[in-house]
Order: structure tokens, then C-alpha cells, then sequence
């Protein structure tokens, strides 16, 4: 199993911030935001690790972590020219990955919970992360029906649920192959959310409940919140 941290996109919910840096270089508490989903897939037993940002960043994470040895990770660096969606950064790991599965995970999601039991007794198809929030408009939402996710609708209007699907996801290596079928949505963007309708109609998604904290820090409010709850909870980085 690979590891991908998806570190693109403009950032543009917290302008000025991300002006001249790059949304995960940006503090969460005491560290930059990226040392956290990190630190997640270093918990989980995961060794080899892409990295993939925006052509102007690509440099500054490459000074931040250097090859990995520091976080015991071989790590890679790969530049997605232009900010065309999640399914498209994530595109750009099918060298990378090889014949493996990949776990990806959103550069600014920040999770409490240890997900090394989740990822080794991954076998085939796709996996997603669900977590109940209270503003599901603002998210990728799982309908559910008899205990299953029957679709995943991207910032609905009217969400289904209050299930929000969270950044972290588990792919068996034909994620590649689904990419290079889709189409950009309205937005223009390559939608992860079609990636993961794609598993679920071919009923190959599997799904679990994030049982601790999790937050995404892409707007003020949400940077703010994970800032203080990485301090209440102590949700440390080692590094
Ligand atoms: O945080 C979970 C949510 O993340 C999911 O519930 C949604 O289904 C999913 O679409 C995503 O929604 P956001 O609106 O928060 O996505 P955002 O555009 O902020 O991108 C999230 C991360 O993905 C960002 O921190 C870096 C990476 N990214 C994004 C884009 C658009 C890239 O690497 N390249 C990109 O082109």
C-alpha cells in the first residue's frame, strides 16, 4: 500500500493567507498543516509516500520534508500544473503507484483516529471515511440506505444525511482507470465524489465511521476550529 497527499489546489477560501504560501504550509496549533495528515499515514504503518501541490509550492514542501528520512518515509514529489480537481492530483500518482493501492488523503484533513486496522485489512475496490457534521452542505455527503452508502452527493443544497465523506480514501489500483473515464462537474473540476459513485455502482465501495475528531482547515472557521481542538485533544505530530 502507497500513500498520497493531495497539497494542491489555489486555496482560495483563506486568501490573503495563501497569497504567496501554500494552504498546508499554513499552522495548525504548533505545526504546518501537512505534518498532520502526515502523521496519519505514518500511524497506519505507510512508508512510501507521494506528494503532490501546485507548480509554485512544489520547492517549499521539498524544503519543509527533504527525501522523509527525519518521518522514517521515502517521500516523492510530483507538480499538478493546474488546480483541476481531487480525481485529477490523484491521477497523477498512477506511476507512483505502481500494481499497489493507494490510501489518499486531502492535505488539510486532520484526524484524531489511527487508521492502521482500516488500511492492512484492505483487500480490493474502494474504501471511504464518514463522519456525521453538522454543516453537510459544505461536504462530499453519503446517502445511505440498509447501512450501505447507495451514492455520495458533492455540496449538496439538500444533503441526504449528515454524513460527510472525510479526505481520506483507499483505492485499489483501477482508481486509475475510473479517472481517465470522468468528466470535469460544473465547476470544472475532476470530482473525487465520481470516483466514489463509480465503486459504489459497481458495489465495490466499503465504508466506515471515523470514530474521533476529524476537521478539514480549508476555510478560517475550519482552521481555526482544527487549531483549537489539535490543542485541546492534543493531537500531536511527532515530528
Ligand atoms: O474535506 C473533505 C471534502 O474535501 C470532501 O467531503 C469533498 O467531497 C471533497 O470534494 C473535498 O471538498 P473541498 O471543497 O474541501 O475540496 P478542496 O477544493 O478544498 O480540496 C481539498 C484538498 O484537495 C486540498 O486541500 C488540496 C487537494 N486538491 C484540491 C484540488 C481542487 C488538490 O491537490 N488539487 C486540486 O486541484
Amino acid at each position: 500500500m502507497k500513500g498520497v497527499i493531495l497539497a494542491g489546489g489555489d486555496g482560495s477560501r483563506l486568501f490573503p493567507l495563501t497569497k504567496v504560501t501554500n494552504k498546508h504550509l499554513l499552522p495548525v496549533y504548533d505545526k504546518p498543516m501537512i505534518y498532520y495528515p502526515l502523521q496519519t499515514l505514518i500511524d497506519a504503518g505507510i512508508k512510501d509516500v507521494l506528494i503532490v501541490s501546485g507548480p509554485r509550492h512544489t520547492n517549499h514542501f521539498v524544503n519543509l520534508l527533504g527525501s522523509g528520512k527525519e518521518f522514517g518515509l521515502k517521500l516523492s514529489y510530483k507538480t499538478q500544473n493546474k488546480a483541476g480537481g481531487i480525481a485529477q492530483a490523484l491521477e497523477l500518482a498512477e506511476n507512483f503507484a505502481d500494481d499497489d493501492s493507494v490510501v489518499v488523503i486531502l492535505g488539510d484533513n486532520i484526524f484524531e483516529d489511527n487508521f492502521k486496522k482500516e488500511i492492512e485489512s484492505f483487500k480490493e475496490g474502494g474504501k471511504i471515511f464518514l463522519k456525521k457534521v453538522q454543516n453537510p452542505e459544505r461536504f462530499g455527503v453519503a446517502e445511505i440506505k440498509n447501512n450501505e452508502v447507495i451514492r455520495v452527493e458533492e455540496k449538496p443544497k439538500k444533503p441526504k444525511t449528515n454524513f460527510c465523506v472525510t479526505g481520506l480514501y483507499i483505492y485499489d489500483n483501477k482508481v486509475f482507470d475510473i479517472i481517465k473515464t470522468l468528466k470535469p462537474s460544473d465547476r470544472g473540476e475532476l470530482e473525487i465524489t465520481d470516483v466514489n459513485n463509480t465503486y459504489i455502482k459497481q458495489k465495490k465501495m466499503k465504508s466506515y465511521f471515523v470514530k474521533g475528531f476529524w476537521s478539514d482547515a480549508g476555510t478560517f472557521e475550519s482552521l481555526y476550529r482544527a487549531s483549537k481542538l489539535v490543542k485541546e485533544k492534543n493531537i500531536k505530530s511527532k515530528y
